[in-house]
């Protein structure tokens, strides 16, 4: 309790603290932004126990970045705040978002001003945004607002780098932490640098903190910095400092302070602040006296330092504190007057006492003067000193004065209320602390922070069940905690949550109810990969549908059914739950309805490899996206179609439907939708033979669903580039990619039936592409033989037949089994026949020309390989038509023909050298030396994709003189990946050095 005695003694005030003893430290943080300045950005991890100087330090760092030219963005976590989602990200950046014209805003988010408002209220008390478009899964559209804001930020520190502190993470939500994680991740190549600070004392409470610091440090894009205590020297040095006094006359006292505050700065200070507070140390005659203390008697914790400084305070300054503490956060002036029943000018009074006592700090905020403790502990402090009814009585009265202050706006600020409301731990107020907390949930489910909301209704659901009872306000609750734990991940919790409300809504026959959260059942056990059980919730969410008349939901439950049976590869019964779904969206005319049943339609036959339905399906698909307006609809039609295409080996229309598609995937801000479009572009690439380009983008590709966290994308990405390097006759590199692949696949245990099919038939196929090169046909045969079996339990055509068979084929040539050959190659092309792929029709006559040629090659024999050969060209399947070549060669060569060889294994040897196929090149060279010829050409014809656009761009910039960190600079790349991109691009061109590597390009016109 405060002294009712306010006559103290005055306090001579103490200049402020100059720093001291941290010159490492600065110098790791100084480097953190000398890194960013060059367009590497990361991340720095700075903690310590309270009171070590984390606070101090990153000031320190900000004043370097302004005096730099940087902005600045500062953002803390409150104690009090654990449950806002993303609240010191907003604390750091709203400052910046909205001192930017709205014009400004849209062109740095390109477009995604809604999502960015979504995340962070834009304008003051103005409601929460909505995001431009809501489809998708909750993964997926919380991906979007951080890569929204990730590349907001990104071109924001186009113009002047970004530093963002981010103060107190141990106490800070899990949503900012995923935020934090995201952004960290994907910073590599911005101006950006973010420090973030945390408590050691309080680290115990935070497993994500620990798990999302670890993560980003294992991967090289953020370092730890750990504080320890100041050194003795730098505790003298204080002390000469900040009272002026000689070395000599401070030496012995200085070495008491550090033995007993082990040199904590927080503790040095408030050690010297008491000591100056209680007069031990005094000022006469312009010089410090009192050096000469036995002991100090130092209390043990900084608390009872800090208990000392309050007890001195006045009554109404004590009760001022008491508010603010209970209050908070930061508190504005207004805010403060509110809540607190004193007359205007002895709350005036009180805050200039906390003002001078070093206990408040006065700020403005948006125009508002705002209040905040000069140190957290302080406000533990004077928190801990309430009693627990004391601080009931205080959160019920700010929380009724709060309410009353925001008046029509309150529910903005639902999630302050709820706390206050819910620490009142006052019955009659329960009602208010669950409208709020609902509040708070449903702001926090829309900004995607799943964590949070579960936690606000969970609240709310406990405080329900105490009362007397609403049972519709319980049901609702239920069903609202249910989907909270379900987006958060929980889904064991989640699963019991709907199966109560499934009870509830059956004993009421409540069957709109019922059907919707059977509905939401199924979705739960299909997300677990348990198709059976899910199947059994839809069927019953069918027949409560039926007993209700409601169409749309039971035109969306036959939809949602048709997935489990797609998994259960019960193709009879998906398309009959299609065909009704799709009955009654043209029955009601629901245009967004039709979208949604004509996509899922397309892609159904698409798999099975009906090509025709599929396609006018898709075409379906795409007129009602756009007439409802549903882009993420008119991006899966277009999807499917660019899939479709490839299929058929129609390229032209596969690259105009991913160019489609990668429209809206940006237009979405979606960085999942790219993904999707690259994995075509990819294989696109692969097979068009543009190969340095498809590398190029598989990396950045699988960097970003890494990042990511894509299940069953990453291994499929992984699959393609392991397949590519073994092209390039980069084996061991080739079998890390796949080895990979094979273990997040799950390949390993292919009986497993939730492991994605479409993934698992890839990686076995990279698997079998692996053996063929390093000439093992056994282990082709074994790994292909269970790939096959995978595809045909799924009934999925298209993919058994895509890479699987030719390349089973292949081997068992070399195997010299030509009539198991030939069965496969029967069956190559009985299936691509059915589903009209003509890229497997024509490898099958590939395979069966050759098969007829390997036994005993004739003339005519030959000249149908040659045939197929150029089919294969005019598809194209540039690497798989050369290797073609290359056996034509040896048999032109059997049959005595020199020249027509040459020609052959030139038109090969150039195919090769464009795409980097490495083993293969030198094979043709081989072939070539044996016929005592010289391959034609060692460069291929301009506009070859043979280099990468970056390579070309450096080229061209070696050809203007610049060195390797010049040209970094100019292109806003890594130094060390200049000297890697000169490095392909030398062993492209089969030169020694950067400046020979430029005269060629220049000379073959390829720059
Ligand atoms: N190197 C230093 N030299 C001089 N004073 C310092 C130094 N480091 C910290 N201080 C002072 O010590 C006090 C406590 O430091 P600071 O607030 O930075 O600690 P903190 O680690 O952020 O604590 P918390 O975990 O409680 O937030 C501050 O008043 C600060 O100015
Ligand atoms: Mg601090």
């Amino acid at each position: 309790m405060p002294s009712s005695d306010s006559q103290q003694p005055a306090q001579p005030s103490l200049a402020p603290f100059p720093l001291v003893g941290r010159a490492a430290e600065l110098g790791v943080l100084h480097s953190l932004l000398d890194d960013a300045e060059k367009g590497r950005g990361r991340t720095v991890f700075l903690s310590g126990e309270p009171g070590i100087g984390k606070t101090r330090l990153s000031e320190e760092l900000a004043r370097e970045a302004t005096r730099r030219q940087w902005v600045v963005a500062v953002g803390r976590a409150y104690a009090v705040e654990s449950g806002v989602p993303y609240a010191p990200f907003a604390d750091a950046l709203l400052p910046i978002l909205r001192a930017l014209p709205p014009s400004a805003l849209a062109a740095l988010s390109r477009g995604g001003a809604a999502e960015l408002a979504l995340l962070f209220p834009l304008s003051i008390d103005a409601p929460l945004g909505r995001p431009s478009v809501v489809i998708g899964d909750a993964a997926e559209l919380k991906t979007r607002l951080f890569w929204t804001l990730l590349q907001f930020l990104i071109r924001y520190a186009e113009k002047a780098p970004l530093l963002i502190v981010l103060e107190n993470l141990h106490w800070t939500d899990p949503s900012s932490l995923e935020l934090l994680h995201f952004t960290a991740r994907q910073l590599g190549g911005a101006r950006v640098a973010i420090l973030c600070t945390y408590s050691t004392s309080e680290r115990e409470i935070s497993q994500v903190l620990r798990a999302t610091e670890h993560s980003l440090v294992s991967v090289g894009l953020a370092s730890s910095q750990q504080l320890t205590g100041l050194p003795a020297s730098a505790t003298t040095e204080l002390l000469r400092r900040v009272f002026g006094a000689a070395e000599e006359t401070v030496r012995d006292f200085a070495g008491m302070l550090f033995g007993s505050t082990r040199g904590n700065p927080l503790f040095l200070e408030q050690t010297i602040k008491s000591l100056v507070g209680s007069g031990r140390l005094q000022q006469r005659d312009g010089s410090w006296h009192g050096w000469q203390l036995d002991n100090l008697q130092l209390p043990e914790y900084i608390r009872d330092l800090f208990l000392a400084r309050i007890q001195r305070l006045s009554p109404a300054a004590y009760a001022v504190a008491e508010l603010a503490a209970v209050v908070g956060v930061r508190v504005s002036h207004d805010m403060l007057r509110a809540v607190c029943d004193l007359p205007t000018h002895e709350l005036l009074g009180a805050i200039s006492e906390l003002r001078r006592a070093d206990m408040l700090l006065e700020s403005t905020e948006d125009r508002n003067i705002v209040y905040d403790f000069t140190h957290p502990l302080l406000r533990e402090t004077v928190h801990g000193e309430l009693g627990q009814a004391r601080a009931r009585m205080l959160h019920a009265r700010v929380a009724e004065c709060m309410e009353r202050y925001y008046g029509a706006g309150a529910l903005v600020h639902a999630n302050e209320l709820a706390y206050h409301f819910v620490r009142s731990d006052a019955r009659e107020l329960d009602p208010k602390a669950i409208a709020f907390l609902r509040a708070a949930g449903a702001h926090a489910a829309a900004r995607h922070a799943h964590r949070e909301a579960a936690s606000y209704l969970q609240t709310a659901f406990e405080l329900a069940q105490r009362g007397e009872g609403d049972t519709d306000l319980r049901a609702d609750l239920i069903e609202e905690l249910a989907l909270a734990k379900q987006n958060s991940g929980d889904s064991r919790n989640a699963l019991a949550l709907w199966e109560q409300a499934q009870r509830g809504a059956s004993a009421a026959h409540a069957l709109p109810r019922l059907a919707a959260i059977e509905r939401r059942l199924g979705n739960l056990h299909y997300s677990q990969g348990r198709f059976v059980e899910a199947l059994a919730h839809y069927d019953m969410g069918i027949a409560a549908a039926e007993r209700s008349h409601d169409e749309l939901a039971l035109a969306k439950l036959l939809t949602s059914k048709t997935t489990s049976l797609e998994a259960l590869g019960d193709t009879k019964a998906q398309a009959k739950a299609l065909h009704d779904a799709l009955a009654i969206a043209e029955r009601r005319n629901d245009k967004k309805l039709l979208a949604r049943v004509h996509r899922a339609s397309a892609l159904f036959y698409l798999w099975l490899g009906m090509k025709d339905k599929s396609a006018s399906h898709a075409l379906h698909a795409l007129e009602f996206a756009r007439a409802s307006g549903e882009p993420a609809e008119a991006w899966s039609a277009h999807w499917a179609l660019a899939v479709l295409s490839a299929l058929t080996g129609d390229t032209i229309a596969t690259k105009h439907h991913f160019v489609e598609a990668r429209r809206i995937a940006d237009e979405l801000h979606s960085p999942v939708l790219h993904l999707r479009v690259d994995e075509i572009e990819i294989e696109y690439k692969s097979a068009t033979g543009d190969w340095p380009s498809a590398v190029e983008q598989a990396s950045r590709s699988i960097a970003l669903a890494r990042a990511l966290e894509q299940r069953t994308l990453l291994p499929r990405l992984l699959t393609y580039t392991g397949i590519l390097s073994v092209g390039r006759g980069e084996l061991e590199e080739g079998k890390r990619y796949l080895d990979e692949a094979w273990t997040l696949s799950g390949a390993a245990y292919p009986d497993n039936r939730s492991g994605d099919v479409h993934t698992l038939v890839r990686v076995y196929a990279g698997m079998a592409i692996y053996h063929l090169a390093m000439r093992e046909y056994d282990e082709v045969m074994r790994y292909g033989l269970i790939g096959l079996a995978v595809a045909d339990r799924s009934g999925y055509a298209p993919w058994s037949v895509h890479r699987l068979l030719p390349t089973m084929i292949e081997a068992l040539f070399w195997k010299q089994d030509f009539a198991l050959a030939d069965f496969y190659c029967e069956r190559l092309r009985h299936d691509s026949e059915r589903v009209g792929q003509r890229v497997g029709v024509v490898l099958a006559e590939a395979g069966e020309a050759m098969s007829a040629m390997l036994r005993g090659t004739t003339q005519p024999l030959l000249d149908a390989v040659i045939a197929v050969a150029d089919k294969i060209d005019t598809i194209p399947l540039a690497f798989d038509g050369a290797r073609l070549r290359l056996e034509i060669a040896r048999r032109h060569v059997e049959m005595g023909d020199r020249d027509s060889a040459i020609r052959q294994l030139n038109r090969a040897f150039e195919v090769f050298s464009r795409i980097g196929a490495a083993a293969e090149l030198e094979q043709a060279r081989a072939q070539l030396r044996e016929l005592d010829a010289r391959p034609r050409t060692r460069v291929p014809p301009s506009g070859s994709p043979l280099l990468s656009p970056r390579e070309k761009e450096i080229l061209l910039l070696v050809l203007q003189h610049k060195s390797n960190k010049e040209i970094a600079k100019a292109i806003g790349c890594a130094h060390r990946n200049v000297g890697k991109h000169l490095e392909n691009a030398c062993r492209k061109l089969d030169c020694h050095n950067r400046h020979e590597a430029a005269e060629r390009a220049r000379l073959h016109e390829l720059i």
